[in-house]
C-alpha cells in the first residue's frame, strides 16, 4: 500500500511501467498528496551541474576520475615492490605515532591509498558525471511478477548506458586494469606463508615461539604490573602479558609478539585441578592452583577471556569452542580440535608470578604443518 500517491496520473495505478518518473515530469503531470490529504512538498528547482552543461568541465572531470584509478594502478604496483624490497625488520619512528615496521607502513600506505583513491574515483565519477536526474518512484507491493524482473533488467541496462561505462572508455579501462590489479598484493603477501629469507625461522618456527622465557615476570596485561599469587582471589581470571613485552614492541614495530604471548591467569583450589598439560606432583606446572594459559584460541585465533568459575570452562565467544581448565584445558564443546595451550609457572625470589619457560605447544590456530 502507498504512503504517498498522486491524484491524476496513471503513475500509481499499480503500471509499474509508469511508476518512475523524472522530478520534473512528476511536476509536470502530477499533484502528490499525503495519506492526511495535504499536497505533499514541492520539490526544490533542479539545478544542473557544471559538467551537465559545459563538456570541458565533463572532460576535466573524466581526466580526474581517470587519474585516480591510475593512481591506484600505480600503488598496487607501488606494493609489490615495496613487499621485495622493504627490510622486514627495520623499525621507523614516527611522530606521535611511536616506532613501527617500515615494511608493514609500507604495505598499508600503498594498500590503504589504492582502495581509498578507487573509491574516491568512483564518487566523483557518479556526482560528477552520471545522469543527475531527480527521481521519483511510487511504492508499491513488493511482488516479483516476470514483468517486473524484466523492468529491473531494463532499468540495469539503462544505468549501464547513462553511467557511461560503455561510453567513457578511459574511466573504463583505467578502472578495469586498477581492479584486475587489487588482488595482486592479497596474493604476494602469502608467500610469506611458505618463502622466509635465508637464516630466518619458518613461518611454523615463528609460530611456536613466542617471548615468554624462564623467569619472565607475569604482568598484568594494560598496566604492566607484576603480579604476586596473592592478587588473585579463588575464580579470578587476569589478563596478562610478559614484562619485556612493551621494550620487544618497541624494538620490533609490531605487535607480533603481543599477539602471540597474550595469556590469562585463572585460580582455582588445587584440589579441584584434575590434569595438566606437563609437570610432576613434586613441581606441577600451576602455582599453589594459579594456571597460565594461552589465550589465543585454538579453533582461529580469537582472544578468549570468558570464563566460568563454577565449571572452571573459558569459552570463547567466536564459536563457542569450551575449554576446561581444571582438566588440561581439553575442549568439551565446539570446533576447537586441540586444547589451549599452559604455561607452568612459579614465583621468584621476590614472590612474584614468573614463567617457567615458553609455551610446549604451539599457541593460536591449527595448520598444516602442526597436525589438528
Ligand atoms: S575462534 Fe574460538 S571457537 Fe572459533
Amino acid at each position: 500500500m502507498s504512503d504517498l500517491t498522486t491524484t491524476n496520473t496513471g503513475a500509481a495505478d499499480g503500471d509499474p511501467g509508469h511508476d518512475a518518473t523524472t522530478a520534473g515530469e512528476h511536476a509536470e503531470h502530477a499533484e502528490l498528496v499525503l495519506p492526511n490529504g495535504r499536497p505533499a512538498p514541492a520539490p526544490l528547482p533542479h539545478e544542473p551541474r557544471r559538467a551537465d552543461i559545459d563538456p570541458k568541465a565533463a572532460k576535466r572531470a573524466e581526466r580526474q576520475v581517470s587519474i585516480m584509478f591510475t593512481l591506484a594502478i600505480l600503488l598496487f604496483l607501488l606494493f609489490v615492490v615495496a613487499y621485495a624490497a622493504v627490510d622486514k625488520t627495520t623499525v621507523i619512528a614516527l611522530p606521535l605515532v611511536g616506532t613501527m615496521s617500515a615494511s608493514n607502513l609500507t604495505l598499508g600506505l600503498t594498500f590503504g591509498l589504492a582502495i581509498f583513491l578507487i573509491g574516491a574515483g568512483a564518487i566523483h565519477w557518479a556526482k560528477k558525471l552520471m545522469p543527475d536526474v531527480e527521481v521519483v518512484q511510487m511504492r508499491h507491493d513488493l511482488v516479483s511478477e516476470p514483468q517486473d524482473r524484466a523492468e529491473a533488467l531494463e532499468i540495469f541496462d539503462a544505468g549501464a548506458v547513462d553511467s557511461g561505462f560503455g561510453q567513457r572508455r578511459i574511466i573504463r579501462r583505467t578502472l578495469i586494469a586498477a581492479m584486475a590489479l587489487f588482488p595482486i598484493p592479497l596474493v604476494v603477501i602469502l608467500r610469506d606463508l611458505w618463502v622466509t629469507p635465508p637464516d630466518s625461522p619458518t613461518p611454523s618456527a615463528l609460530l611456536k615461539e613466542t617471548i615468554w622465557t624462564k623467569g619472565e615476570r607475569i604482568v598484568t596485561d594494560g598496566s604492566y604490573q607484576p603480579i604476586r599469587p596473592e592478587d588473585i582471589p579463588v575464580g579470578g581470571l587476569v589478563n596478562v602479558v610478559p614484562a619485556s613485552l612493551l621494550e620487544v614492541e618497541e624494538t620490533e614495530g609490531n605487535l607480533n609478539a603481543r599477539a602471540k604471548a597474550s595469556s590469562i591467569i585463572v585460580r582455582m583450589r588445587p584440589e579441584d585441578i584434575r590434569s595438566q598439560q606437563g609437570g610432576t606432583p613434586e613441581e606441577p606446572w600451576d602455582y599453589q592452583g594459579i594456571l597460565v594459559f594461552s589465550k589465543i584460541c585454538t579453533h582461529v585465533g580469537c582472544p578468549i577471556s570468558l570464563y566460568q568459575k563454577r565449571t572452571h570452562q573459558l569459552l570463547c565467544p567466536c564459536h563457542q569452542s569450551t575449554f576446561d581448565l581444571a582438566d588440561s584445558a581439553k575442549v568439551v564443546f565446539g570446533p576447537a580440535a586441540r586444547p589451549m595451550p599452559q604455561l607452568a609457572v612459579t614465583v621468584d625470589s621476590e614472590g612474584y608470578l614468573v614463567a617457567r619457560g615458553d609455551f610446549q605447544s604451539h599457541i593460536g590456530p591449527s595448520f598444516w604443518e602442526q597436525g589438528s
